[in-house]
């Protein structure tokens, strides 16, 4: 189906939460990425995200509240994990799956009968979320499978003509999605590494159980089966002391300088700093049409856990 609609562009959080209330759907700024919202409670708006995303209908979305209080429509109880991460962790990049209310359509959890939940602590993003007085349910504003868009050029690269409008914000600041810890369980549950590094909320729930491969958390989290974060281009994981073959037409991008010069590297200060820019690095790596993208792999400690996790599914072995 071909369709097209004017994007318009604001930096008004209150102009676009009047498409919001319209019915429509809205790209707006969060501390992570950029995220395209609908009103959680407008199924026909919910069903325009997966339309303009392109996103299998099997993958859920994370609802974003602007106030605490909205937790009551959304949910019908609050276990003391639930609180305790609340307490410690919002607003920011945390997600807490929990049980949904009747409110909640299941368009918006995929079938689930529990719904996830982040109040983020980005500037811009609190207006917006006040202005619409609804939940606004959000994933990454990206073609599905494309890199998440941390600017909202980037946003516009992918969806401009499916939109409604753009609310034009700031860079992200982390670059990388929240991390989501499900809290319905009989002990709480890390579904996804994200922004809030697995250290932190060990602090908080020292009996977390961390994710792991082939136990079955695939169908726990359904967004982690699909495809993502891919570039065109051909993802490999590099340590810069290793020789690359076909460095001509590639990229790389890392703390450590490379032996060999590439067509396009960048060389980051931090982890924090390679997290941040390595979405946008692998869009431009794109438009530059390179071929490759020689990743350096980093510690997985901190953010360090996260960026690993997005670098091994963006080269697709994980
Ligand atoms: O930082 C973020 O999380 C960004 C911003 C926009 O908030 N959102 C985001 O959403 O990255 P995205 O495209 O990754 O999709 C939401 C993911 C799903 O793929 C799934 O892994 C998880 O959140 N999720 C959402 N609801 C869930 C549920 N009820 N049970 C399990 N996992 C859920
Ligand atoms: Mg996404």
């Amino acid at each position: 189906k071909t369709f097209y609609v004017k994007t318009v562009l604001t930096t008004s959080p209150v102009q676009a939460s009047m498409f919001i209330n319209d019915g429509g759907v809205v790209a707006f700024p969060t501390e992570t990425v950029y995220g395209l919202g609908a009103n959680v409670f407008n199924k026909d708006a919910l069903g325009r995200i997966f339309e303009a995303k392109q996103r299998p209908p099997d993958n859920p979305l994370i609802v974003h509240i602007g106030k605490i209080e909205q937790l009551n429509e959304l949910t019908v109880e609050l276990p003391e994990t639930a609180k305790k991460l609340i307490r410690s962790f919002f607003p920011g990049p945390l997600t807490v799956v929990l049980k949904k209310s009747d409110r909640v359509p299941y368009i918006a959890t995929a079938g689930l009968d529990t719904v996830g939940v982040r109040m983020p602590r980005n500037g811009m993003a609190g207006e917006f979320l006040a202005a619409c007085g609804v939940p606004v349910a959000a994933p990454s504003a990206n073609l599905s499978g494309r890199p998440s868009p941390t600017t909202w050029q980037a946003v516009l690269e992918d969806l401009d003509g499916r939109i409604d409008c753009i609310l034009q914000g700031e860079a992200t600041v982390i670059g990388l999605e929240s991390t989501v810890v499900d809290c319905t369980g009989e002990r709480p549950e890390l579904l996804r590494t994200g922004a809030i590094p697995i250290e932190e909320l060990k602090k908080i729930l020292p009996n977390i159980v961390e994710f792991s491969e082939g136990e079955g958390n695939a169908s726990r989290s359904p967004g982690l089966r699909h495809r993502h974060y891919s570039p065109k281009a051909k993802v490999v994981l590099f340590h810069p002391n290793a020789d690359a073959t076909d460095y001509g037409s590639s990229a790389f991008i890392g703390i450590n300088s490379p032996k060999i010069n590439f067509r396009l590297q960048k060389i980051c200060s931090s982890t924090d700093e390679y997290a941040r820019s390595v979405f946008e690095f692998f869009r431009e790596c794109d438009r530059q049409e390179l071929n490759r993208i020689y990743c350096e792999t980093v510690l997985t400690e901190g953010i360090g856990t996260a960026l690993m996790d997005r670098l091994h599914r963006a080269a697709e072995d994980l």
